[in-house]
């Protein structure tokens, strides 16, 4: 069977999707049901129903797109990503595997395919931790790792529930209903940029992926004294934000210790109350992210942290208090995806290289669920969660061939 996947198509699709954001170009910035998420979703919607496929939306707002096997019985083939963005990112993290998704799912039609087993395009909601503080969220809870009643607990910045704001964007049904019956699907493929420097560097155009590293995150929050900047003395101040930067530093220090280059922490969020130049700082909220290859080491990093922690309270005479936002294990891809993969890599004529992801994916949820691997294209300089992100159309078109190829073999 000959594929032919539209460049220009999939280049006009990512455009369109771009500009449902909230930040000037090319800075893009998508926060899980925003008015801009909805347009998106709207729009989303509006193509894969151009393209003859079946959408339905579950009640925290996963996206299915079906195309129709003759099988109606057995599990489904899925592919797909996110398209929310956090703050001030690019273009292509998520979009890239929804619209190279979709664009192989248009190939495969146009090849005259008739897929035996169903062929769907999901679309995750909130795979980027921005509004809830955890990842994944839509993968999680299709996935049964996060329960409904956990996941209506959850509060954004603004002390809004989950069900709050999902029931504000229209999404009213339980929650329960949201996990996916066993055998859902018979295997799962994500199609992702790089987010590293590795295939473009090695000039290879893809990357086959065979685990995913364990990704873990937790709030940290820091309460001292707060007091005028000029007339509270040193001696007497009990100053949140000296205790957070402390913690920051200890994060540095920890990760490094483990020697491995595989291990990584960032303090990427820090807000600091009341937040003005002459006032002492009186709490501090710190979110930090710690990941690793390794299980063990992370966890170990983790309780390096906590013990620094509480080193930093009882010196600085503050409160501390931390909660994990999430500790996942990693995930080792389904041999059988991974080998449809290389087997379509090999049929396209294309060098591909095996590799892991260090960031994490909705696939890291979908394993537990399915056979599932991913499929990497380059992305230049490896930059990625910058407005500058950039993945050429001819890599993303290369990406959605052998992504078409790989769901015709697992749907026959
Ligand atoms: C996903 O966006 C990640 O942070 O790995
Ligand atoms: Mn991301
Ligand atoms: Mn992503």
């Amino acid at each position: 069977m000959q594929i032919e996947v539209n460049s220009d198509r999939i280049a006009a699709d990512l455009d369109e999707l771009a500009k449902f954001s909230d930040t000037e170009p090319p800075a893009v910035t998508r926060i899980v049901y925003s008015e801009a998420d909805q347009r998106a979703r709207a729009w989303l919607k509006e193509q894969c129903q151009t393209s003859g496929l079946a959408v339905r939306e579950d009640a925290l707002g996963n996206m299915f797109a079906r195309w129709q096997g003759s099988d109606t019985g057995g599990g489904a083939v899925g592919t797909g990503s996110h398209i929310d963005a956090i703050p001030h990112s690019g273009r292509y993290d998520g979009t890239t595997g929804v619209i190279g998704g979709l664009e192989a799912i248009r190939a495969l039609q146009h090849a005259g395919f008739k897929p035996r087993k169903s062929i769907e395009l999901l679309t995750f909601i909130s795979e980027e931790p921005t509004r809830f503080g955890i990842g994944c969220l839509g993968s999680r809870m299709l996935s049964g790792t996060l329960t409904h009643d956990n996941a209506g607990a959850l509060k954004d910045r603004q002390d809004q529930s989950l069900d709050a704001v999902r029931n504000a964007a229209g999404l009213t049904g339980p929650l329960t209903t949201v996990k996916l019956p066993a055998g859902y699907y018979s295997s799962f493929v994500e199609l992702h940029i790089e987010q590293g420097p590795i295939l473009e560097k090695e000039n290879i155009s893809l990357g086959v992926v065979t685990s995913i590293a364990a990704p873990a995150a937790l709030r940290v929050l820091i309460e001292g004294e707060g007091g005028h900047a000029g007339a509270v003395l040193m001696p007497q101040r009990r100053d949140a934000f000296l205790g957070a930067a402390e913690i920051a530093l200890a994060v540095e220090a920890e990760v490094l210790a483990t020697g491995a280059i595989d291990t990584v922490g960032t303090c990427g969020l820090v807000e600091v109350f009341p937040g003005l130049a002459n006032s002492i700082p009186s709490r501090v909220r710190l979110e930090l992210d710690v990941r690793d290859t390794d299980l063990a080491r992370r966890d170990a990093v983790l309780e390096q942290i906590a013990h620094a922690c509480d080193a930093v309270a009882a010196k600085r005479k503050l409160k501390i208090a931390s909660h994990t936002l999430n500790a996942d294990a990693p995930a080792v891809c389904g041999a059988e995806v991974v080998a449809a993969l290389e087997q379509a890599c090999e049929a396209e004529g294309i060098a591909y290289k095996r590799m892991v992801s260090r960031a994490y994916h909705d696939s890291l949820f979908m394993s537990r669920i399915a056979p599932t691997a991913m499929l990497f294209i380059p992305c230049k300089g490896g930059v990625s969660h910058r407005p500058d992100e950039y993945a050429s159309p001819q890599d993303i078109a290369t990406g959605a061939r052998v992504l078409a190829r790989t769901l015709a073999a697992l749907a026959s």
